[in-house]
């Protein structure tokens, strides 16, 4: 195993590296957990698209945090596997004993250098500061020769500290210098001009890889990380669909692009293979809750569609006019096969393929089919979109402790709507009828009465996926228990088995979060 150099990635020509946080900076953000079944579906997907590195979660936050590390690094061959750690032994030694079944791993440690965090949230000197980035990069070092050192605020810390802090961590044995611009403060000239300065004035700075990180504030995480690589950035940490604190991270998929579309201006490539960017945006979306803005860059819905008359007369006439990148670039099929109620097995296995679906299980794939058949009994026209939604759905509860079977309702204005709920709680077939002032409230009240909890109701919405009366619902779900925020979702061509599946999804989310007890490992 070989560490990461600068040196090494000039003589392979201009190139910068893909560091994943999805399962790590974006996991964290509010509302958005997953369990170690679905973190290992969207590390094998990153690992699929040729991501360079991925960070897959902080191994001191949580027994489960520390087993999804562990999991991922012995399942997912490709990518460098990265572990979180402050700058403390335990941190460390932990992140070191998770990633160590992995070929290539990294441990990256980090603590805080602006002089607002230094005195407020560490209330250590800068002296004892620069003593814990020597310390903490030596102790890391112990576990591989992969380390990755991070000046958390470092958009925010005085220039000369700054140096003095990456010049430590570099004498100490870091291989990659990541700055991070923690609170999406930054502009791009002058997040630029740090890496220029670092590049400029700390020795030996160019003989290892710096890296930008950067959050999306001011709306400018993709503009700052554009920046940083034109000053000499040769690695950029980003997440699948931006997600990530607060306003979220650096998009993956619109770093990919703005290289690949624009190389005349940046000159630099990624190992990225572009066509896996819809697939594994649909899974991040599917598995967090999270749904994607439709004008989103790249991934959204309406990212590729033309509405306007002199738009469509342009792109019938050349796509060029209009279209910057093609929608196969970034993994977006033009459907051939059309299904319906007589399509078989085989044709469902195809469908799935073009829809870039090939990591499904063979009970999963009955699930899905036998979801597929009773949605073409109630609906004409089945879309790629009802496929994707349908069997998303499907593989994002593998592993879920509560499982829906089914549901009666009564509803209307005779009579008290009321509803009959059977699920499946730890393989135990449990049922309950409840009345409420409303199908929904009746149905919330019935799954509440079979799984007990404190959650409250925070939003409920309702989107169809395709046009037309017949089309599938699809539910978000927002969940609030002790400050912890879970979202769910759940889809059917019935709105109400649509929201018992997004209310179920959510509370499986929340036995996922309960178990995380260390909030402040993820703040210091
Ligand atoms: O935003 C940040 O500063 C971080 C560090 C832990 C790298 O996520
Ligand atoms: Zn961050």
């Amino acid at each position: 195993m070989s560490p990461t150099s600068q040196s090494e990635t000039a003589e392979t020509g201009r190139s910068v590296r893909i560091f994943d946080t999805t399962l790590r900076d974006g996991e964290q953000s509010p509302g958005c957990s997953m369990n170690q079944e679905e973190k290992l579906r969207v590390a094998h997907a990153l690992a699929e698209m040729g991501v360079d590195i991925i960070e897959a979660g902080f191994p001191i936050a949580s027994t489960g945090d520390f087993e999804a590390v562990e999991a991922i690094a012995k399942q997912v061959q490709g990518p460098v596997i990265c572990g979180l750690a402050r700058a403390q032994p335990r941190d460390i030694d932990r992140a070191g004993e998770a990633i160590r079944p992995a070929e290539r791993r990294r441990i990256h440690t980090f603590i805080s250098t602006s002089p607002l965090h230094m005195k407020h949230k560490l209330q250590m000197e800068p002296a004892a500061v620069l003593d814990a980035v020597t310390a903490s990069v030596t102790r890391a070092r112990g576990f591989t020769d992969d380390v990755e050192w991070s000046a958390e605020d470092g958009s925010r810390t005085d220039p000369d500290f700054l140096c003095r802090c990456v010049e430590a961590a570099i004498k100490a044995g870091a291989t990659t210098i990541n700055i991070p611009d923690t609170v999406g403060y930054a502009v791009p000239a002058e997040f630029g001009a740090i890496f220029t300065d670092l590049l400029n004035r700390v020795p030996g700075a160019d003989r290892i890889t710096l890296s930008a990180h950067c959050h999306n504030d001011l709306g400018l995480a993709v503009a700052n990380s554009l920046a940083a690589v034109e000053a000499g950035a040769r690695q950029v940490e980003c997440t699948i669909n931006g997600i990530g604190e607060r306003a979220g991270n650096a998009a993956l998929e619109e770093i990919v692009m703005a290289l690949r579309t624009r190389h005349g201006v940046f000159g630099i490539d990624t190992g990225i293979r572009s066509e896996g960017i819809t697939r594994a945006s649909r899974l991040v979306s599917t598995i967090t809750g999270f749904s994607v803005q439709p004008n989103k860059a790249i991934v959204g819905a309406n990212a590729f569609a033309h509405e306007s008359g002199i738009h469509q007369d342009g792109m019938l006439k050349h796509a060029g006019t209009y279209e910057i990148m093609t929608p196969e670039s970034v993994g977006l099929v033009r459907s051939t096969l059309v299904m319906g109620k007589h399509s078989g097995r085989a044709a469902f296995r195809s469908k799935l393929r073009e829809l870039g679906v090939d990591d499904i299980g063979d009970n999963a794939f009955e699930d899905a089919f036998v979801r597929f058949k009773d949605l073409a009994d109630h609906k004409k026209d089945i879309f790629d979109e009802d496929i994707v939604a349908l069997v998303d759905d499907e593989l994002t509860r593998i592993n879920d402790h509560i499982r829906f079977v089914s549901l009666g309702i009564m509803a209307g204005s005779i009579g008290q709507p009321s509803a009959q709920i059977v699920l499946e709680v730890d393989g135990e077939t449990r049922w309950s009828q409840t009345s409420g002032s409303g199908p929904v409230d009746a149905l919330f009240k019935a799954i509440s009465a079979l799984v007990e909890h404190q959650a409250t109701l925070a939003l409920y919405q309702v989107h169809a996926v395709t046009g037309g009366t017949d089309a599938q619902a699809e539910v978000t779900i927002r969940l609030e228990e002790d400050g912890k925020t879970v979202i769910g979702q759940g889809a059917d061509h019935d709105t109400l088995v649509a929201s018992a599946r997004a209310y179920i999804h959510a509370l499986n989310k929340l036995l996922v979060k309960r178990e995380r007890q260390a909030p402040e490992a993820l703040s210091a």
